[in-house]
């Protein structure tokens, strides 16, 4: 027993341990019974302490104290820092290091009367020091493993780093691309998104080891729906919405035991998630049986009073204490008023126990009582950070995660010998712009370029033309200003490059920060002057391959008319340049379909594949007239949809069947299609299965994805690929607001893109 302090609950623990396991209830599980131990001890602690000590592990601050420094003596930092020698912090944020995170917990652990081990979180969300690509661009791969790998590589950094909880999974469905974080999620698609939660919840959490971290799933709830996209703003949606698309993410999260939650900045029916009961008490605590903790946002506490749901700081502690946020991130709300609540009788202290046993049996989760330096190991933090493993790791997921958009004149994969190239945009000689927003740990040009790509492979002769900036300046706080770069007088060198080449790589999108919290776009074309340099570049020589990197869905229709070849590269992370030049060879066959629709145009937006059938058009309705839901300047489908990707292979569907024309309340179907490689290339392919609740208690949408299978297909090769349908699959939250499947007449739909028309029809009878 390394943990020196407590011995009274360490004991304690053990004795009741024996007593538990001494218990009638000899059929009791290992994992039971280590569960009913945790829960024993959390009580032991809890009984030790006094209600300053139970606010304190509700406190969260963000780093105040660089350890190499003196001891902060004046303002927020020595307030921070006489409160964590108190014992009234519980967790702290942006400390990161083994150095300083020792330094503190020591404080914590050696100085405190109870001595508590702090958790300490951090936003590793999609990479620590080795970055992966942004999690929009991983949900493209459609591939868990090398997702969930991605996660485990993330956790394995940051917990050598003295980390113990990371920020992440967000699992915001997002339909708006003109909200910066769509980059941070798995795109528009409840299922999509559900799934992809728990693959990283797994890679995060694993068993809980020394290179494991806690997940945090966030932002609870309905973050992503601001009005008009614009971050922080506005959320007004449906219960309709709110449970058959925004939920079901956060539930298999929960379920896959996810450690903590984070609330959001966004109100929901009037009510700011931070002090809502619904969501908090109701929904997450009482019906779903979630064990973890909710942390707040970034002073969302304090926020309340700007949304005007609270008159001061210390009636939304009030609220949010009730609603059961039980961690304060940096309001400090509940350090300043929370006792003082309880003793007024406005917050039970039942209330504040339920809070702190929660955090503490997340702390006992994580090991963190046995040894609180459990994390804190230098030499392991030295071996660890930026492993060759876990650089192939992030290659490996960056190059599932390209989509080919367009490949018209078979201009890809490139001839790897006896070819001029020319790579044109700043973008494609940017080491830092893949690191994407959220990269907080890596350091600057850490990436490996397009043009560094390229250039590994020696066959071909490439010249580079900047062509013009995309972005200046670097700070992560700066205003977006500089997303109007007007400067043109690069367009001459990028011209000449052109004319010289058989093909031009244009390298083109949006900076790494561009894109993320804060980061709203009311325009989602290419920024600054990158079209009229496309254009410009093209008049020159049209073999262009345009390689987008983004951190959202683009409007480039005048792209998508005019240019042979299109990929989408996102922001891929530390291996970038290796991922696309392998695409671009041909080395890696792309297989990635898009997590969210790309737009034609801003009006669109949000534009979604599952939206729900109008009364106009109606069943045989003609669309030659005006009256029915449309746009007079413009179609109403997608550039490219949801599920949406080529490959240098070529993949033909047939022979859809089912096993049955209708299944029971305890019976099920089966759906198989068979898939054709019918080129010469070996290829991977995402078969993907919708369908559609032709009526129901509330209105369905046309389309939802149910299932899908990453599948290789060698060349030549035909594959029959099926799935099971059961009333699972067609639950959904009804008009009796619960999970439940309808009896009725469904469609199934099998294709490699959301937009298939390939369909048989089911019924379900219970
Ligand atoms: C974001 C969260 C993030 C937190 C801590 C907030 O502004 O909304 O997603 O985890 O900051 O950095």
């Amino acid at each position: 027993m390394k943990y020196k302090k407590l011995p009274f609950y360490v004991v304690a623990s053990g004795l009741l341990l024996v007593l538990a396991c001494s218990t009638p209830k000899q059929n009791i599980t290992a994992v039971n019974s280590k569960e009913i131990s945790i829960d024993r001890k959390v009580d032991s602690v809890l009984a030790l302490m006094t209600l300053e000590e139970k606010v304190g592990q509700m406190n969260q601050y963000n780093g105040f104290w660089e350890v190499t420094g003196p001891v902060p003596e004046e303002g927020t930092a020595a307030l921070k820092y006489e409160h964590l020698k108190k014992g009234w912090v519980g967790s702290m944020l942006n400390v990161k290091g083994v150095k300083d995170v020792r330094a503190l917990q020591k404080i914590a652990v050696e100085e405190t009367r109870l001595g508590i081990p702090v958790i300490f979180g951090f936003d590793v969300i999609h990479g620590y020091k080795t970055i992966s690509p942004v999690p929009l661009a991983e949900a493209a791969s459609w591939d868990m493993e090398a997702i969930e790998r991605s996660a485990q590589i993330a956790a394995a950094e940051a917990a050598a780093s003295g980390l113990n909880w990371t920020f992440a999974p967000m699992v915001d469905v997002s339909r708006d691309a003109r909200w910066g974080r769509v980059m941070e999620g798995a795109g528009e698609d409840p299922y999509l998104n559900s799934r992809i939660a728990v693959a990283r919840v797994h890679g995060f959490q694993g068993n809980f080891g020394e290179f494991n971290v806690a997940a945090c799933v966030k932002h609870f709830a309905g973050y992503s729906f601001a009005e008009s996209g614009r971050d922080y703003n506005t959320v007004d949606v449906s219960n309709n919405t709110l449970h058959n698309i925004i939920l079901p993410p956060f539930k298999a999260a929960s379920d896959a035991g996810a450690l903590t939650f984070m609330n959001s900045f966004n109100e929901l029916e009037g009510i700011p998630a931070t002090g809502n009961p619904y969501l908090q008490r109701t929904l997450l605590k009482e019906d779903w049986g979630f064990k973890g903790f909710v942390v707040s946002d970034w002073g969302s506490m304090g926020e309340m009073v700007s949304h005007g749901y609270a008159k001061d700081l210390k009636e939304s502690a009030e609220r949010a204490a009730n609603a059961g946020s039980d961690m304060d991130m940096e309001s400090y709300g509940y350090i300043t008023h929370l006792a003082k609540l309880v003793n007024e009788g406005k917050v039970s202290e039942d209330k504040i126990d339920d809070a702190v046993r929660r955090i503490l049996r997340v702390k006992f989760m994580l090991g963190l009582f046995e040894d609180p330096y459990k994390y804190c190991n230098e030499a392991r933090e030295l071996e660890t950070i930026g492993k060759k493993e876990f650089q192939e790791g992030v290659l490996d997921v960056a190059k599932k995660s390209i989509v080919l958009l367009k490949n018209d004149k078979n201009l890809l994969p490139l001839k790897k010998q006896g070819q001029k190239i020319a790579v044109i945009g700043a973008l494609a000689n940017d080491k830092t712009s893949p690191l994407g927003s959220w990269r907080i740990a890596a350091d600057d040009g850490t990436a490996i370029s397009v043009l560094e790509g390229l250039q590994n492979y020696k066959g071909n002769q490439i010249t580079y033309a900047k062509g013009a900036d995309v972005a200046v300046g670097k700070t992560v706080f700066a205003s977006e200003t500089r997303i109007n770069m007007t400067d043109k007088s690069g367009f001459g060198e990028a011209v000449t490059a052109a004319k010289g080449a058989d093909v031009v790589i244009m390298v083109l999108g949006e900076h790494g920060l561009q894109t993320g919290e804060g980061r709203s776009r009311s325009e989602l074309g290419l920024p600054g002057v990158q079209q009229e340099l496309l254009e410009t570049v093209y008049k020159a020589n049209p073999n262009i391959v345009l390689v987008l990197t983004n951190g959202r869905p683009l409007t480039i229709p005048w792209a998508a008319e005019n240019l042979p070849a299109i990929v989408e590269a996102w922001h891929l992370g530390t291996q970038s340049g290796n991922a696309i030049a392998q695409v671009l060879y041909g080395d890696y066959n792309p297989s990635g379909k898009l997590p969210m629709s790309f737009p034609r145009s801003v009006g669109q937006v949000p534009i979604y594949y599952n939206h729900k059938s109008t009364g106009r058009p109606g069943n045989g309705q003609p669309t030659e007239s005006v009256f029915w839901s449309h746009y007079i300047d413009q179609d109403n489908s997608p550039l490219y949809p949801f599920g949406y990707g080529l490959s240098y292979s070529k993949f033909e569907y047939s022979n859809l069947k089912t096993s049955a024309a209708s299944f029971g309340k305890d019976s099920k179907i089966t759906v198989s299609v068979d898939v054709k490689n019918s080129s010469n290339v070996d290829g991977k392919e995402v078969v993907q299965l919708y369908i559609h609740d032709l009526f129901a208690s509330v209105t369905r949408p046309v389309k939802e994805l149910k299932n899908f299978e990453l599948t290789e297909i060698k060349a030549g090769e035909t594959k029959t690929v099926t799935f099971t349908i059961d009333s699972k699959t067609i639950e959904f939250y009804t008009a009796n607001n619960k999970w439940e499947a309808e009896p009725g007449d469904f469609k199934v739909f099998i294709g490699g893109s959301s937009d298939t028309k390939m369909e048989a029809p089911f019924s379900y009878t219970n």
